[in-house]
């Protein structure tokens, strides 16, 4: 008799008494540790999906984590019998991405002029010596989301980018959405989420192809309460009406002039040069962060004659309505369905998962899955598709209800990759958020959706998404296909423009000063726009909404 464990797709059999890490040693699973399985560095996560009956209590060292989550080198198998679904952190290809397509600010516009510069073998910040090396010289652009972290290493003489990694982010352990993480990050002491995450960064960091003492600077975007926890900042205020982070207050009472925060690689617990400048791009306002103000870097919208829209859909979905004379701003707590969180086999857009579907004439699915191998889930492209294939057969009606009276659908038996119609109420509460939080700014903004000249269709899965099938279920306007622009994730490359030109850093600073923030949660209507935006039809605008402001 033995325990059927599968670890990141990987099958054994295993017996009872040795530890999850252990196993996933045997099958060539790496599990990130700094700590040699002593239960103390608290990297060797994994996610329990099925199973936990399966496993031990957990051990003291366990008592921060929540849900599904295990210290994998703690839980043993107990059981004599049964099946444990679990992974680690999953993560990206490493792969070398060229800058987003369709990008005004991309495709090598951008001016070459690093604050990291090189004199004979001095190595100088903003003109100050910090090093004496003729070896490269590096930065680090992250995008640093709720769900999933995006580094990109790049070559700060060359702009050339080196290598990007990719992976979930670990702090998922305190819960998914932000106002999870703003509560544990306060009820817990010791900054275990900064911590955590600084491990996996670190050995992200020592994965890239060059010495990570050649990393003499590095941009992070994210949302306000990502970037000021990756800055081990209190972050409270920004869970509490009116929602701002420490350096916004501290802005409006005049104690800083930018919310953009500078610290240095040692004390972010990086293994990059330890003078290194580490800086945290500034936020909008509220839960609008630096992410967004990436997102306006890359799609220079500071330029912009015409009239744009941005949509970065993710955990908290940023969108970004203007051009050079007028801008709004709004961030719409979506949740994470969309890039896989709270979907019963949901993942972000990393190897392994399905990210596009298609139901043939025998009512079969065929999928596609990123990387080739074996599915692992769905993403949220896959989800995407998925649901507009079942509403394109009658599979789905437009309430989100599964036709057949079923409430599960398999789409992978042999794999156990299934949709449930639970499923389906989490994407369409998450789709009701991104559509209301889209009226409101247009409404804001006294245009209807046909108004726009450009609609930015940015975040992971942006790029790989199928637009047909997007504006199907209502994710995105009935907009013509020539008006939609899909550029990936815009955070990361506006976090490279940041990177690479501080006259455009300079531009950001002075940009996000002139951005009006939509504040959702006090519009009247919000709640009417949300509950029609849960319904899986195409979304036109609510010619009402036009001119109405908070
Ligand atoms: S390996 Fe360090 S806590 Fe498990």
């Amino acid at each position: 008799m033995a325990v059927t464990l599968t670890i990141n797709g990987s099958t054994m059999q295993a017996m009872a008494g040795a530890s999850l890490f252990e196993y996933a040693e045997q099958m060539g699973v790496a599990v990130p540790t700094s700590c040699r399985k002593l239960g103390k560095c608290k990297e060797c996560l994994v996610e329990v999906a099925e199973g936990l009956d399966c496993l031990s209590e957990p051990a003291p060292e366990e008592h921060h984590l929540k849900g599904g989550f295990r210290l994998s080198c703690r839980t043993q198998v107990i059981a004599r019998e049964g099946e444990v679904r679990c992974h680690t952190m999953r993560r990206g290809r490493m792969r070398i991405e060229r800058r987003a397509i369709g990008l005004p600010a991309g495709g090598g516009a951008v001016p070459l002029d690093p604050a990291v510069t090189r004199d004979g073998d001095r190595i100088l910040i903003d003109g100050v010596e910090v090093d004496r090396s003729r070896g490269p010289i590096h930065g680090i652009a992250m995008d640093l989301g709720t769900t999933t972290i995006v580094l990109r290493l790049i070559n700060l003489e060359t702009g050339e980018t080196v290598a990007d990694a990719s992976f979930e982010n670990p702090q998922r352990f305190a819960g998914s959405d932000i106002m999870a993480r703003i509560a544990y990050d306060t009820e817990h002491r010791g900054k275990l989420l900064a911590r955590t995450l600084a491990g996996y960064l670190s050995h992200a960091i020592e994965e890239f192809p060059a010495d990570p003492k050649t990393i003499y600077e590095m941009v992070v975007v994210g949302n306000s309460t990502m970037r000021d926890l990756f800055f081990w900042r209190n972050v409270y205020t920004i869970g509490q009406n009116p929602y701002q982070s420490i350096t916004e207050i501290e802005v409006a009472e005049g104690k800083r002039t930018t919310t953009s925060l500078e610290t240095t690689g040692r004390r972010c617990l990086l293994p990059i040069h330890p003078k290194a400048r580490v800086y945290g791009a500034p936020i909008i306002g509220g839960h609008v962060g630096a992410d967004a103000a990436a997102c306006m870097l890359a799609v220079n919208v500071a330029q912009e004659e015409r009239l744009v829209a941005v949509m970065d859909i993710g955990t908290n979905t940023e969108l970004i309505v203007g051009n050079r004379r007028r801008i709004l701003a709004a961030s719409c707590p979506a949740g994470p369905a969309f890039e896989g969180g709270a979907i019963a086999c949901g993942m972000s857009a990393l190897d392994g998962a399905i990210e596009e579907v298609a139901l043939d004439s025998t009512g079969g699915f065929r999928v596609s899955v990123i990387g080739g191998g074996a599915p692992q889930g769905i993403c949220g492209s896959g989800l995407v598709a998925l649901m507009s294939e079942l509403l394109r057969t009658g599979r789905m009606n437009a309430m989100g209800r599964f036709e057949d009276d079923g409430q599960r659908i398999t789409l992978d038996a042999r794999h156990g990759i299934y949709f449930l119609e639970s499923d389906v109420n989490e994407l369409a509460q998450a789709k009701g958020a991104n559509v209301a939080g889209l009226h409101v700014v247009a409404g804001n903004y006294g245009v209807d959706f046909d108004g726009f000249d450009v609609f930015y269709l940015a975040g992971g899965f942006g790029r790989h998404l199928n637009v047909e099938a997007a504006r199907r279920i209502g994710l995105i306007p009935n907009l013509p296909d020539a008006k939609i622009v899909q550029v990936g994730n815009a955070a990361i490359e506006g976090a490279s423009i940041a990177l690479l030109s501080q006259s455009k850093r300079r531009e950001l600073e002075t940009l996000v000063t002139r951005v009006e923030h939509c504040r959702l949660e006090t519009h009247p209507r919000f709640f009417d726009f949300f509950v029609e935006g849960c319904q899986f039809k195409p979304v036109e605008s609510l010619h009402q909404v036009a001119g109405c402001s908070n």
